[in-house]
């Protein structure tokens, strides 16, 4: 009698006979990507580790009233080709999008609704006119940046390699060749280029445009349409990925301490110093990998796909992997580049601003004329580039989200609530003018930087790497030998190993998705090299 058992596919069969054990570092849009498709793809032994006890990593939307604020990602960036968007899309959660929060345009250059306020520090509002021809002028430079990628323009001296020192030489001169403009138009103008550079940096979450690299600028490519926020919140992405993700393959609050790989070679070996009975135990011969938690377990497992962030890896790549990392993927890890940017809401009772602001930009006319952006500690609200006002008011309430980055969004990290409160208070007292602007309601801040598990907010290529840099990054471990098929017992996924889409969620899903394939067509060659053989 023939049993009615599922009918399963050669590659379904394959997997059942040899079962490889995956562990994914991280429930963040990599990890879960990577994990749904494993188990959509007939991986039936999959554990998700995750340092902290809630998913989504640099996906965090906290519900506030009516409103939902995001402490990271808030904008799905583009719309057709972009999985996040169609995702969305797909299951209704831009049904509610607004106008409001709906934007076309270059992300410092959303077309929102109402009118951006570039406020000086003695209080007075640019005119709209000037703030308009700056910008054009700003943007006709923004343009030529992309031409040293784009066209393989050179970049002349490696110490010119900036898009900051470039930006900063190129619009300052066309400022100072402008014969309309008398000298108090062109310092205002000045001002406004460092105030611009701020907000950049804060976009490609650098401590300063002088560290991101110039001739590696226009990799980084934009996906077609408008910019979606998802008035449910961004999280709602996360949870569509982890619907396909059973809870028992998700282990929250579970902290890999490191990453023991390369161990085909080490059986039959004598243990080393840290292991145990136990521990070979958990260890059966023919796991290549074994992934150690803090407190000590160790789970064993075929391969291991590794989306911690390049910040975390930065920060302690030489104890989280045993043996070390080859040299290459060290030099790329430490060349890359990853800061911080924060964000900073503060609720009031009542607006101050009119009702066709939609942000507040500070503009420090004292900084005309400095070269760079670098303030001493006491300063570091100096950094504090604009406040955003959230748009419908129905849904948000009177709620501004200010912007921070660099060593200075650290230091506020640092900061308490009050000190935070009352020092944007301050500062939106100075610069509007308006000394009756009363305390903020309520104050919440992401503090992206000093989350042991995140440290930084994305990635962006520093002065010195390249493309070259997050592929090597990327690449699993061991190195191929030339004959033979990669082994493929870690790899890595996460944001910053997406060549042309850094820094972003959709970069971040597809990269785990890209992970997710290379086991996936490992197995399927496998079984192929399999059914060829004879009598089998
Ligand atoms: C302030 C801010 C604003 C942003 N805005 C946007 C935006 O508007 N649009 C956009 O597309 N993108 C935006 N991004 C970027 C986007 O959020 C990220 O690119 C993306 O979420 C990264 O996903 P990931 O899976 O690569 O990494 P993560 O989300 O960092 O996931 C990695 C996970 O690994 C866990 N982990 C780390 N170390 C360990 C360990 N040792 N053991 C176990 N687990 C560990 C972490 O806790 C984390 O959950 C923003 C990010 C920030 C911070
Ligand atoms: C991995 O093991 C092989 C075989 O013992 C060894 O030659 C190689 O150096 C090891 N690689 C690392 C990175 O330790």
């Amino acid at each position: 009698m023939l049993k009615t058992i599922g009918v399963r596919s050669p590659k379904e069969r394959a997997l059942k006979a040899c079962k490889p054990r995956i562990v994914v570092i991280g429930a963040g849009l990599a990890g879960l990507a990577a994990a749904k498709s494993l188990l959509e793809n007939g991986f039936t032994d999959v554990t998700v580790l995750e340092a902290s006890d809630r998913i989504g990593g640099r996906v965090q939307s906290v519900q506030h009233g009516q409103a939902t604020l995001e402490l990271g990602a808030t904008w799905i960036h583009g719309a057709h080709g972009n999985p996040v968007f169609h995702l969305a899309e797909d299951n209704g959660l831009l049904e509610h999008t607004t106008d409001g929060e709906r934007s076309v345009g270059r992300i410092s250059l959303y077309t929102k609704n109402g009118v951006a306020h570039y406020q000086t520090n003695s209080g007075k509002r640019i005119p709209k006119d000037l703030v308009e021809e700056f910008s054009d002028l700003y943007n006709e430079v923004y343009e030529l940046t992309q031409e040293f990628f784009k066209n393989g323009k050179p970049v002349g001296a490696e110490s010119q390699n900036s898009v900051g020192i470039f930006t900063r030489d190129v619009v300052r001169k066309k400022i100072m060749l402008d014969p309309d403009d008398s000298e108090s138009t062109k310092r205002l103008k000045l001002s406004m280029l460092q105030q611009y550079l701020k907000v950049e940096s804060c976009e490609s979450s650098s401590p300063s445009m002088d560290e991101v690299s110039l001739s590696e600028f226009g990799e980084w490519t934009e996906i077609p349409g408008a910019h979606h926020v998802i008035p449910g919140g961004f999280i709602k992405v996360v949870e569509l990925l982890a619907r396909a993700v059973p809870a028992r393959v998700v282990r929250l609050g579970r902290p890999v301490r490191r990453v023991h790989w390369n161990r085909s070679a080490r059986q039959g070996e004598t243990p080393d110093a840290g292991d145990h009975n136990e521990d070979r135990r958990a260890a059966p011969p023919g796991h290549p990998v074994r992934v150690e938690c803090e407190d000590g377990e160790l789970v064993p497992a075929d391969h291991v796909i590794v989306t911690a962030s390049l910040g975390v890896l930065k920060k302690s790549h030489e104890s989280l992997f045993s043996p070390g990392l080859p040299e290459d993927k060290v030099l790329a890890i430490e060349k890359l580049g990853i800061s911080t940017t924060d964000k900073i809401f503060l609720e009031f009772a009542e607006p101050f601003w009119s009702p066709e602001c939609n942000s507040i930009q500070f503009v420090w006319e004292d900084e005309a004329q400095l070269e760079q952006l670098a303030y001493p500690e006491e300063l570091w609200y100096r950094k504090i580039c604009s406040f955003d006002v959230l748009y419908p008011p129905e849904r948000y309430g009177y709620m501004l989200s200010g912007w921070i980055c660099g060593q200075e969004a650290l230091l506020m990290e640092r900061c308490d609530d009050e000190t935070v409160a009352e020092t944007c208070t301050e500062l939106l007292r100075k610069f509007t003018g308006n000394p009756n602007i009363p305390k903020p309601r309520r104050i919440l801040r992401s503090s992206w930087g000093s989350n042991p598990y995140i440290r930084g907010s994305y990635s962006f290529t520093r002065v010195g790497s390249s493309g070259g840099d997050v592929e090597r990054l990327a690449t699993p471990l061991p190195y191929a030998e030339s004959t033979k098929a990669p082994p493929l017992q870690v790899l890595f996924a996460g944001e910053a190993t997406h060549r042309k889409y850094y820094s972003t969620t959709h970069g971040a899903l597809l990269s785990g998705q890209r992970e997710a394939n290379r086991l996936i067509e490992l197995y399927q060659d496998l079984y192929n090299a399999e059914a060829t053989k004879p009598n089998m």
